[in-house]
């Protein structure tokens, strides 16, 4: 089978596998990366949401044989320094979770979209956290909201 070589949450990894497998496999089942949840697995959900190159993605529709060696993958497993990164604070200080299960790709999706009105030099409009697509069965969206708000606001 073909090797792949790309990097994960600053590491280099190398992976023999058949080019088709969706990276949300690779990392899950042969990295065991489990932060990147599998919800749909057809792009739709977004419970796998990690950072390709600083955008975010969804991993379940990413074929591993397009990676190359200096692509950058980011899982919730990455985000933090020596402390937790402000969007995951938030989080904790808003108690956001349910059962949990979306949170990370919630997660990563905020920073992505945090970090664009910043650069942007702009705050957070409706208009933007109405942009997310995450699903969440349990219905955080309130909390979800009020978080990323808190959590931009820090960043
Ligand atoms: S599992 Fe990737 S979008 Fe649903
Ligand atoms: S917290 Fe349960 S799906 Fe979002």
């Amino acid at each position: 089978m073909p090797e792949h070589t790309f990097r994960v949450n600053g590491e280099q990894v190398t992976v023999d596998v058949d080019d088709q497998v969706r990276l949300l496999w690779v990392l899950r089942d042969l990295l065991g990366i489990t932060g990147p949840k599998y919800g749909c697995g057809i792009n739709v959900c977004k419970a796998c949401t990690s950072h390709l190159n600083g955008e975010a993605v969804n991993p379940c529709a990413i074929p591993v044989g397009e990676l190359r060696p200096t692509d950058e993958v980011t899982t919730i497993e990455g985000l933090a320094g020596e402390e937790l990164h402000p969007m995951q604070q938030a989080w904790l200080d808003h108690d956001v979770a349910q059962c949990g299960y979306c949170q990370p790709g919630q997660i990563m999706a905020a920073v992505v979209l945090a970090r664009r009105a910043a650069a942007e030099g702009r705050v957070l409009t409706d208009a933007d956290l109405d942009g997310l697509r995450n699903i969440c069965r349990c219905g955080t969206y309130p909390r979800i909201r009020d978080a990323i708000r808190a959590g931009a606001a820090r960043m």
